[in-house]
């Protein structure tokens, strides 16, 4: 690790809802730059988890950049946060330099295995069998969180693997103290976690019984499988004992991930989505993730209508949201899927050009049903759980990461003598055409099950930026609200001109095409909610939705670190 001195100054820690204010040299401060006084190296970690941040601040205060950081708090979050935070799954990380067009996305979505097929998940009757897609052996897709990780890790790191995964490895072997969000997590997922013994020893104690707030929580099979990828790399997990562990849990429960399947994973390094909007360059997630090409179709839509005029969480500015963000849905539905096997309009889709069109066929006054939208026309082809958190280091580098096994607790299947949950994500394929996965998302052909591919996600890791300088860090878990949830944030910050602690807390809504439903938080006035529903949109009040994890970097290199409350445990905290 590179030598630092900033253990000097003191670290300070907030919980969630406080803002942060770091002076920050008035210059971007990029990779390397070893001639920026120590002093004003500073550094910003927001995570799901008070413990992932602490572990992740450390390496920053130790002179380790932002993805040293980053997969040590991914790794600790497969520890403390076992309901969302893995190693069985998988996910997207942006990482951007501080320079201009230097963003690049790491791929590391879970893939299906080679003896998946098309209607796996039909039953007799041709029926999608949504139990067997969400919670049996064959809901999960090959892990490719541990490859993603190693591979940022080497391409853009400078810690070792075994260093990034030390914490980890020592939380999971000595424990860490319960908070009461994880005991509330495991009470609500106990009937399903009981069904698979393999679950049970792991998440309850041996009468039974649950794992109270203020005990110790101790996951030693875990701790010896992170040390196995610790001392042998990518092979401590892809072959060997954890692949063998892997593929017996396969044959017990009539799941299709082989050793072939684990050995040939790989992840891919992608070139992010970017639009623009009002001036700031928007890097997010490209497919096979729909996130980053809806967040900025969405954002182009808008760009045309005074939205600060109107304000936050305005009826006109929800309206004209709405608006957006069902024609986004709608052709989600139609065009997206992987990349490698698909081909998807990308270029059209985040069009400006595009975008116009759609809001030709936005009334300013009334919601258009949903039953009269359709998808649309792009130009053609050239071509509830999850967890996020953003990272900024003292060398202007920033990291946006959103990593999954889907469901809370995934497939609720942990891996006997592994320790680790597996994913549920070949729910997030279209079953079958037209019928809605868990999220309500209707998928298509694009998104269809096929051996190898990756399955459709809405992650949305971003990273926007002002001038070539990171400007914003940002994204969300939520399932198919994290593409609005992000929006959201961009747009408070942008158009309404709100501190990032204020964005991050503010009232969201969610419109998805289908069901034709404008879903609103706990927060939006009554008089908005009756204006909207005299311009004929069905308003229905949902639970939170989304735990978005943002840093803002202003112009004079201040942070500002923005905590989701919606999760008691989020954090941030800089150096
Ligand atoms: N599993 C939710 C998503 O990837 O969008």
């Amino acid at each position: 690790m590179r030598p630092g001195s900033s253990r000097l100054f003191k670290s300070l820690s907030f919980c969630c809802s406080f803002l942060i204010t770091l002076p920050l040299s008035a210059q971007p401060i990029l990779e390397g730059d070893r001639s920026v006084p120590a002093e004003a190296r500073k550094g910003m970690v927001v995570t799901s988890h008070y413990l992932a941040t602490d572990e992740a601040l450390k390496v920053l205060e130790q002179g380790g950049n932002a993805i040293d950081a980053a997969v040590t708090a991914a790794f600790a979050l497969a520890v403390t946060q076992p309901r969302s935070g893995n190693i069985g799954g998988g996910g997207f990380m942006l990482v951007s330099s501080g320079k201009k067009d230097d963003v690049v996305a790491i791929d590391y979505r879970e893939k299906a295995p080679a003896a998946a097929s098309r209607d796996m998940f039909l039953d007799s009757e041709g029926n999608a069998d949504s139990d067997l897609s969400r919670y049996s052996h064959r809901a999960a897709g090959v892990p490719g969180t541990v490859a993603g990780l190693a591979l940022a890790l080497e391409r853009y790191g400078t810690l070792s693997l075994a260093d990034a995964l030390a914490p980890a490895i020592r939380l999971a072997e000595e424990g860490f103290v319960i908070p009461p969000r994880f005991s509330d997590g495991i009470r609500s997922s106990a009937e399903r976690l009981k069904q698979f013994e393999s679950s049970r020893k792991v998440f309850f104690k041996p009468d039974g019984s649950f794992y109270e707030p203020g005990e110790l929580f101790v996951q030693k099979e875990l701790a010896a499988t992170l040390r196995r990828i610790a001392e042998q790399g990518v092979k401590g997990f892809y072959e060997g004992e954890t692949a063998d562990l892997i593929v017996a849990e396969m044959q017990r429960g009539g799941g299709l991930i082989t050793h072939d399947d684990l050995k040939n994973y790989e992840p891919s390094v992608r070139k992010p989505v970017h639009g623009s909007y009002r001036g700031y360059d928007v890097y997010s997630m490209s497919p096979p993730s729909s996130g980053g090409t809806h967040v900025v179709q969405i954002l182009n839509i808008l760009e045309g209508y005074p939205i600060a005029d109107s304000g936050p969480n305005s009826a006109r500015s929800i309206h004209l949201m709405a608006e957006a963000m069902k024609r986004a849905y709608a052709d989600r539905s139609q065009y997206l899927g992987d990349t490698d096997f698909v081909e998807v309009p990308l270029s059209g889709l985040t069009s400006k050009d595009y975008a116009a069109s759609l809001r030709e066929g936005i009334d300013p006054d009334r919601a258009t049903p949903s039953e009269s939208i359709r998808p649309a026309d792009p130009v053609p082809y050239e071509s509830n759980e999850t967890t996020h958190f953003s990272i900024v280091d003292q060398y202007g580098n920033a990291v946006s990461n959103t990593y999954t096994i889907n469901f809370s607790y995934g497939s609720h299947i942990v891996v006997d003598g592994a320790g680790f949950l597996l994913n549920n994500e070949m729910d997030d394929f279209s079953a079958k055409p037209g019928v809605p996965n868990a999220y309500g998302l209707i998928g298509g052909e694009a998104n269809r099950i096929e051996p190898g591919k990756r399955m459709l996600s809405s992650m949305s890791p971003t990273i926007v930026k002002k001038d070539g300088r990171n400007f914003l860090v940002t994204g969300s878990p939520g399932g198919s609200r994290i593409i609005t949830t992000t929006l959201q944030v961009l747009m408070n910050v942008i158009d309404h001109n709100l501190n990032i602690q204020a964005a991050v807390n503010a009232p969201r809504i969610h419109h998805q095409w289908l069901p034709d439903e404008l879903r609103i938080e706990q927060g939006i006035s009554p008089d908005t909610i009756a204006l909207l529903e005299g311009m004929g949109h069905k308003v229905v009040q949902k639970p939170a939705m989304g735990a978005i994890q943002s840093i803002m970097v202003a112009e004079d290199g201040t942070l500002y670190g923005g905590a989701d409350p919606r999760r008691s445990t989020s954090s941030a905290k800089g150096l």
